[in-house]
């Protein structure tokens, strides 16, 4: 992963574990309305794939036993792992696209009802994504997939010449005649794999978006509300389609590009669709960013007018993250896949302890703040949710005094210890497994190996029953609390 070059080292913090009563009498630990839901306190489990449901995305035992981890610990909402909306062979990553999912995602809702004892509410993150291909063999890459073109047999010298032979040709180039001959898609689609974008028009599938990408989003809100979900959270975030249409690169010229208003259209239009499927008492949110962290990417002017126009529309809550793009992921090895945060925009999202000043501890929160200011100042009371490297109650609480967020994110901490909530709201925050932000689980997540984390995957491999990590070596979930 990228890393600042200063490589300044940060390590977590305690800060002071409050009391039970100063627990109790916390804003953290207080309730907050989420349309016309309670959260029994302003804490927040956000979304985190963990690479555990089957190959045709059902929901598995390993599935449940993750969530019913983090639900034991009584967060006030969990969101289910990014989910894809559409009925596509997506890997191991968990699916809402059909009503065959229907009976597994009820279950996963029953296992965090039974496991909080009904604390929990929680609400599934739904995703839509384009196709990417792996880094290509070169040789594959000039004998297969590259279509040959007037461009390519210019540069051969032979207008005419035969298809084989300009593909020979090609792949006996040096790279600095190959930048020459290539353009820059053909170029990436060597050295990165073929990457799709919401502003490659030519295709048809990517030009239907704004009329496919509705239907579908409320289909999943639908079956969300079915399974039981207390809501949906709209993945607006990262790399994926809807964050690459509220992205400025985003150029497109059908209408759904190209100036703020444009690059709103579809994610508000999907907004509507979703209301119109599940109605106005169920609650419907999305993560988006506060900055893409990319060259020539929205930031957080943008994102203020984006949360505006969202809180107006009726979003019920606005969960903010940062980065975690394509543009600046670092070049995967062949056969494999480039992955979003690589970069430096993978680094803002999930930042690791070796950093700059700044450090990795709060790093979204003024940009954040910013986006709060922007919709209370629309008079919009929409609930904004923080994350990223937040893991003491010092810190947390004062994410909420100073008015930065409304309820507080905790994503790796909870995977470090899910047992964080229970413990700091029962005195015992002594007793916390603090995070370290080495992003170990991060790189599990890169190389979609089950996600565990260092803390806890090796303790007690002997216990009976423990489920193991397809290698055999990591223990799946962590020994319990007692
Ligand atoms: C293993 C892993 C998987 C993640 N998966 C998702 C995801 O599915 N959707 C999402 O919006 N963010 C995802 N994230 C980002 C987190 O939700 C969170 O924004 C980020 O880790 C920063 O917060 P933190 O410092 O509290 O961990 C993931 C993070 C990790 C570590
Ligand atoms: S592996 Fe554990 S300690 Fe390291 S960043 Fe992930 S959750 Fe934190």
């Amino acid at each position: 992963m990228w890393r600042p070059a200063e490589r300044i080292r940060h390590d977590p913090q305690p800060g002071r574990w409050p009391s039970e009563a100063e627990a109790a009498a916390s804003r953290l630990f207080s309730p907050i309305r989420i349309g016309k839901l309670t959260l029994e306190q302003r804490t927040w489990v956000p979304a985190m794939v963990p690479w555990r449901a089957s190959a045709d995305g059902e929901v598995t035992p390993q599935v449940l036993e993750w969530y019913r981890c983090f639900a034991r610990g009584r967060p006030g909402a969990l969101v289910v792992e990014a989910t894809g909306i559409r009925d596509i062979p997506s890997g191991p990553l968990l699916r809402i696209g059909d009503d065959r999912f229907l009976p597994g995602l009820a279950g996963l809702v029953r296992t965090v009802r039974e496991a909080s004892g009904g604390a929990t509410r929680v609400f599934i993150q739904l995703i839509d994504f384009l196709l990417i291909r792996r880094r290509p063999d070169p040789g594959r890459y000039f004998s297969q997939f590259l279509s040959v073109t007037p461009g390519h047999r210019a540069a051969f010298g032979d207008p005419a010449a035969d298809e084989a032979a300009v593909r020979r040709w090609l792949a006996t180039l040096p790279p600095e005649q190959l930048a020459r001959v290539l353009d820059a898609r053909e170029l990436e689609a060597l050295q990165f794999g073929a990457r799709e974008r919401v502003t490659d028009l030519h295709l048809p599938h990517v030009r239907d978006l704004p009329r496919t990408l509705p239907g579908e989003f409320s289909a999943a809100a639908r079956r969300a509300r079915l399974a039981g979900f207390d809501g949906v959270e709209l993945h607006f975030a990262h790399a994926y389609t809807m964050a690459s249409f509220l992205s400025r690169l985003n150029d497109r010229h059908d209408g759904y590009g190209g100036t703020p208003e444009g690059r709103l259209r579809l994610p508000l239009e999907v907004l509507r669709a979703v209301r119109g499927e599940v109605g106005a008492d169920y609650p419907v949110g999305s993560r988006f960013l506060t900055e893409e962290c990319i060259d020539g990417g929205s930031g957080p002017g943008e994102a203020a007018h984006y949360g505006q126009a969202f809180a107006r529309a009726g979003m019920d809550f606005l969960s903010l993250s940062r980065g975690g793009k394509f543009e600046d992921a670092r070049q995967p090895k062949v056969g494999e896949a480039a992955y979003p945060y690589t970069g430096r925009s993978g680094y803002e999202c999930m930042p690791s302890y070796y950093s700059d000043a700044r450090g990795p501890f709060g790093r979204n929160l003024a940009a954040t703040a910013q986006i709060r200011a922007a919709v209370r100042a629309a008079g919009l009371q929409t609930p904004i949710v923080a994350a990223g490297g937040i893991h003491n109650f010092t810190q947390a609480e004062a994410v909420l005094e100073k008015g930065e967020a409304d309820i507080v994110g905790f994503a790796r901490q909870a995977l470090a210890d899910p047992d964080w909530f229970r413990k700091v709201r029962g005195g015992r925050g002594a007793e916390v497994r603090l995070c370290l932000y080495t992003n170990y689980c991060e790189a599990l997540d890169q190389r979609h190996r089950q996600v565990t984390c260092e803390l806890w995957d090796r303790l007690a491999l002997d216990e009976p029953g423990i489920a193991l990590s397809s290698d055999g070596k990591r223990r799946l979930t962590p020994p319990p609390w007692s």
